[in-house]
């Protein structure tokens, strides 16, 4: 078969092109590091069912929050997805409460990439590691934003210049230097007062949101990766859920 002179071209720079990448994988940065085996205790949906997978995510943290290997239970990853382009952004966040809708965290929800993000869509989802427990916990489901007083319920635990920082971090956009944010600091410092007593509200910006469960999958980690994974699920808000086990 002739090809023409570009069809040629194209698939010559296409092969070049697929080269190179292959080029750079050899290159490997990190390459199958150290694995340990999961061995800790196995999961039994008779242990779930007919519970509310809030009760035992509950019990879990509760756990967690016990061993002393565990120096943050409440780190989770969160998240988020723009649309129409779909695209993914994960950060970290600290459970805040949880009630028995769903799990509470606290952020910007003016400025950052994650308020952005539920403006397209209202979909986040949330995941905790427990390591010395082998345990791992996927939330599913819908933002619902928190009240002003429930906001401000939380907000007032803060520390002082905590609150302060809330106020004057404009998160996720760019700033020229560090000296900026102190100054913004400095300024509402001198707003509010820097030592107690004296009220700093929660900024309108600010505020929590809670994860209003559509999915809630508990996963044990299981010898030689045969691990136990059950998974709580529901089409919509207001129904029950179902309990599943998933291969692992
Ligand atoms: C352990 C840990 C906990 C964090 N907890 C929070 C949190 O509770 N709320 C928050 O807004 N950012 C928290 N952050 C910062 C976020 O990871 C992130 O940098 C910030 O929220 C901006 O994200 P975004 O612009 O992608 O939304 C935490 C970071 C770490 C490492």
């Amino acid at each position: 078969m002739q090809l023409g002179f570009f069809t040629r071209r194209f698939v010559t720079n296409q092969i070049k092109r697929m080269s190179k990448s292959t080029d750079s994988t050899k290159d490997k940065l990190i390459f199958a590091p150290n694995r340990y085996q999961y061995s800790k205790s196995s999961l039994h949906k008779e242990e779930l069912e007919g519970k509310d997978p809030l009760l035992v995510f509950n019990d879990w943290f509760h756990e967690a929050t016990e061993d002393p290997a565990i120096q943050s239970p409440e780190s989770s990853t969160l998240s988020s997805a723009r649309l129409p382009s779909g695209r993914v952004s994960s950060r970290l966040v600290l459970l805040k409460e949880l009630d028995r809708r769903g799990f509470i965290i606290f952020t910007n929800l003016g400025t950052s990439k994650k308020a952005e993000d539920w403006k397209t869509n209202p979909y986040a989802s949330l995941s905790f590691w427990w390591e010395s427990l082998q345990r791992q916990v996927r939330v599913e489901g819908m933002i619902e934003r928190l009240s002003r007083e429930e906001t401000e319920e939380y907000f007032q635990t803060r520390p002082r210049l905590s609150r302060i920082g809330a106020w004057a971090s404009p998160q996720s956009t760019v700033i020229q230097n560090r000296k900026e944010l102190e100054e913004r600091v400095q300024s509402y410092k001198e707003k509010f007062g820097e030592d107690e007593p004296g009220f700093i509200p929660a900024p309108e910006f600010w505020g929590g949101i809670r994860i209003v469960p559509l999915e809630i999958e508990f996963w044990q980690g299981g010898q030689y990766r045969l691990h136990d994974r059950f998974s709580f699920r529901r089409d919509d808000l207001e129904s029950n859920y179902q309990l599943v086990r998933l291969a692992p």
